[in-house]
């Protein structure tokens, strides 16, 4: 039965409903449309708008919709939306007092309300899946401590650093994303439900109790804007794309860095897929796959961005649209966020190799700049004698660690005999000391410090 059949002459035609219907998907809403709809028949009780019998009734209905259809024995079916189903349900159950749920409310501001229920839910998800993956990486941090490798810019080798440094860089990403989760879920727990159709209602409702029952921060102040604001929906769509876009780049460095070229990392064979016709290859699919769906979840912001962009105040049909972006947006972000955390202790590290080409392609030339400068030359001057000399490295086949300091000597009389112990990668790595650099300490402190942030999360 539709909600509002009275005013037609002649129902709607099949193909109209299978298009207009939101059934198959928003189906997803059932669990807080019936906690909201307990809510609002419990301050319509609590108002003297029903009678307490009728409220008691109609809550006890809802609950036993609710426990049907988590057992499995409720069907979720044949009504245009979820607030239909559920409605045409306590009807058939309770009868007569069913029929009063829907006073002083309407579905514009139910499903507004239904959704931000539900999407502080999903908002809480993200963030047990991000702390489990700053966990994850803090552990491989932890072992990258010992470990030294190049620094990149423009994917050309740049300076030597302790390897826990790449890690606690996306640990930084995370726990940006973290602040940003938290930030919007805090602006999504406004509650539209009292904002009626559009304009409020002539009943003497007390939203104040509906979003204490509901634990919304505050009701809406504003009823055309309750109903028809999806900002929460593009908020959460951005997040997760941000995210996706952090988890895309993670899953290129791990691509690369375990390709033979580069081969710092190794994907247990858990991870990784072979190929139907080459039998030597181990292809990294569960990071190529990561960073192929942020395409889907952008086009999901994209999409809920477009679709609000120009509605006239205040709801509008087109925000039946919200949903199935939001929904594949959250399936989507979190499955990639738990399978990174649950991957990246599956990786192992090349140590050797790391090590070795944290020191070649003249990785530690800066600190032979810096070595002049310390003493006194201009930097600018010490650049232009560095890069002379790794121009006639290059020339004669040999490396800032095989030549000896008498060599360098013949490019500034300020090279003294320990020019050879600083050319070594750890040394490097271990020098860059400043608050926030690669050395070892500086990466600890910045672990300690990630660690530390992310109490917040947990406690
Ligand atoms: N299925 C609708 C949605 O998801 C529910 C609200 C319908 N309101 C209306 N006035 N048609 O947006």
């Amino acid at each position: 039965m539709k909600l509002w059949e009275g005013r037609f002459d002649a129902p709607t035609a099949h193909n109209a409903d299978l298009f207009n219907d939101s059934l198959p998907f928003d189906c997803k809403l059932w669990a807080v449309d019936i906690a909201a709809s307990i809510a609002h028949a419990t301050m319509l009780g609590n108002c003297g708008i029903i009678s307490e019998e009728e409220s008691k009734l109609i809550c006890e209905g809802l609950n036993g919709i609710a426990s049907d259809i988590a057992e499995g024995k409720l069907e979720i079916e044949g009504a245009e939306d979820i607030h239909s189903f559920v409605e045409n349900e306590l009807v058939k159950r309770i009868g007569d007092a069913g029929k009063k749920l829907h006073t002083a409310r309407s579905r514009n501001d139910q499903v507004a309300t239904d959704f931000r229920l539900y999407a502080r839910g999903a908002f809480d998800c993200l963030t047990d899946s991000l702390v489990w993956l700053v966990e994850s990486l803090c552990d491989r941090a932890k072992a990258g401590l010992k470990l030294i490798m190049p620094g990149y810019t423009h994917l050309r080798k740049a300076q030597p650093m302790c390897a826990g440094h790449f890690f606690n860089a996306y640990s930084e990403m995370f726990l940006r994303d973290l602040e940003r989760v938290r930030a919007s879920r805090d602006r999504a727990n406004v509650m539209p439900l009292g904002s009626g159709a559009l304009a409020g209602t002539s009943y003497p409702i007390d939203r104040d109790i509906t979003c204490e029952l509901l634990e919304f921060d505050r009701p809406c102040e504003n009823s055309l804007d309750g109903v028809s604001d999806r900002d929460f929906v593009a908020e959460f769509l951005f997040d997760c794309s941000l995210i996706m876009s952090h988890l895309s780049r993670l899953c290129e460095d791990i691509i690369l860095y375990s390709t033979e070229e580069f081969g710092y990392f190794e994907i247990a064979d858990a991870y990784s897929t072979g190929s139907s016709i080459m039998p030597q290859k181990k292809n990294p699919d569960i990071p190529e796959l990561m960073r192929g769906k942020t395409g889907r979840v952008y086009g999901h912001l994209m999409g809920i961005l477009t679709v609000i962009k120009a509605i006239p105040l205040a709801y509008n049909k087109d925000l039946q649209e919200d949903k199935e972006g939001f929904f594949d947006a959250e399936k989507t972000t979190i499955n990639c966020v738990n399978i990174m955390a649950e991957m990246l202790p599956n990786i192992t590290f090349k140590k050797e190799r790391m090590a070795r080409s944290a020191e070649a392609e003249f990785c530690c030339a800066t600190d032979v700049a810096d070595y002049l400068a310390k003493k006194g030359v201009p930097f600018r001057t010490a650049h232009a004698v560095t890069g002379k000399i790794v121009r006639e490295c290059i020339k004669n086949g040999r490396t800032l660690q095989d030549m000896t300091a008498e060599e360098y000597k013949t490019f500034s009389d300020v090279f003294d005999g320990d020019i050879t112990e600083v050319v070594k990668a750890k040394a490097c790595a271990d020098a860059r000391t400043s608050f926030g650099g690669a050395s070892t300490e500086s990466v600890k402190r910045n672990l300690k410090s990630i660690k530390k942030r992310l109490k917040q999360y947990t406690d």
